[in-house]
C-alpha cells in the first residue's frame, strides 16, 4: 500500500482535491490529509456552498469533505495543519511521494523559499531534500514573475509544477472529465495507477495524426 501525503491549500479548485482524494483511495493508498485555513474556507465555498465567509469549524468542513470524496474514508489520515510531530515532517518517514492540489501562489511561495512554517509546506520541505516526488497542482491566472520565479525555483529543487489546465483533446463531455484529466496526470507522476484519463492513442475515437517524423535537421 502506498502512502501518499495530500496537501490541501487556499487556490480555487477544490474539485481537483476532492477527486485526488477519491482516486487515491479508491487506488488503496493511505493518504495522510492535510488541509490549509484557507483551503477549508475554499472547500466550504466551493464544494459544501456554504457561502462565501470563512467557516466557524475548519475541522468540521475538513470531516465533511472526507465524507463526500471517498468511500473508503479509513484510508484517510486527518493531519492538523500544525502537526509538526506528524510522520511526513521528518525525512525519516518513508512516504514516497506528496502532492498539493490546489496550490496557491502563497503556499507555493512558501515552499519555493523553504519557510517551512505549516505541515503542507515542510512536507514539501521534506520531498525535495530527500529527491522524492512531490506535485503542485497550482492555481492562478495571470501570473506575475513572482509566480513564474517560484515555479521555476521549485522545478529546479525538483518539484513537478501542474498547473489546473486541463486538455481538451479527449473530448470532454463533463466538468468532472476535466477534473479527472488533472488528477490522472497527477497520480501518474505520483506513481499511481489510474484510469482517469483516455491515453492519447488508445481510444479509437482520438486518432494520432499520421504525419511524418519531424525533421530534426541532416548532418549529410
Ligand atoms: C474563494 C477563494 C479563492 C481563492 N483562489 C485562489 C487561487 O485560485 N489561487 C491563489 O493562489 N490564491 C487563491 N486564494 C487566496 C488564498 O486562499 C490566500 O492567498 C491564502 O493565504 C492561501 O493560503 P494557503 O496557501 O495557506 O492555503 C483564494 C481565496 C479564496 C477565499
Amino acid at each position: 500500500m502506498k502512502r501518499i501525503f495530500l496537501g490541501v491549500t487556499g487556490a480555487s479548485g477544490a474539485p481537483y482535491a476532492s477527486a485526488a482524494l477519491r482516486a487515491l483511495t479508491a487506488a488503496g493508498c493511505d493518504v495522510g490529509l492535510c488541509v490549509s485555513r484557507s483551503g477549508a474556507h475554499v472547500i466550504s465555498h466551493e464544494i459544501l456552498r456554504a457561502g462565501r465567509d470563512a467557516p466557524a469549524d475548519p475541522d468540521a468542513v475538513v470531516r465533511e469533505f472526507v465524507a463526500r470524496s471517498t468511500e473508503h474514508p479509513h484510508r484517510v489520515t486527518i493531519l492538523g495543519l500544525q502537526d509538526l510531530t506528524a510522520p511526513f515532517a521528518s525525512g525519516s518517514s518513508l512516504a514516497p511521494a506528496a502532492l498539493i492540489c490546489p496550490c496557491s501562489g502563497s503556499s507555493l511561495a512558501a515552499i519555493a523559499h523553504g519557510t517551512a512554517q505549516n505541515l503542507i509546506h515542510r512536507c514539501a520541505d521534506v520531498m525535495l531534500k530527500e529527491r522524492r516526488t512531490l506535485v503542485l497542482m497550482t492555481r492562478e491566472t495571470p501570473l506575475s514573475i513572482i509566480h513564474i520565479e517560484n515555479m521555476a525555483a521549485v522545478t529546479r529543487a525538483g518539484a513537478i509544477v501542474m498547473p489546473a489546465m486541463p486538455g481538451w483533446y479527449n473530448h470532454p463531455e463533463r466538468v468532472e472529465d476535466l477534473v479527472d484529466f488533472m488528477v490522472g496526470k497527477a497520480l501518474d507522476h505520483l506513481g499511481v495507477e489510474n484510469r482517469l484519463l483516455a491515453r492519447w492513442g488508445d481510444d479509437p475515437e482520438v486518432r494520432v495524426p499520421d504525419v511524418p517524423p519531424a525533421d530534426l535537421g541532416s548532418t549529410e
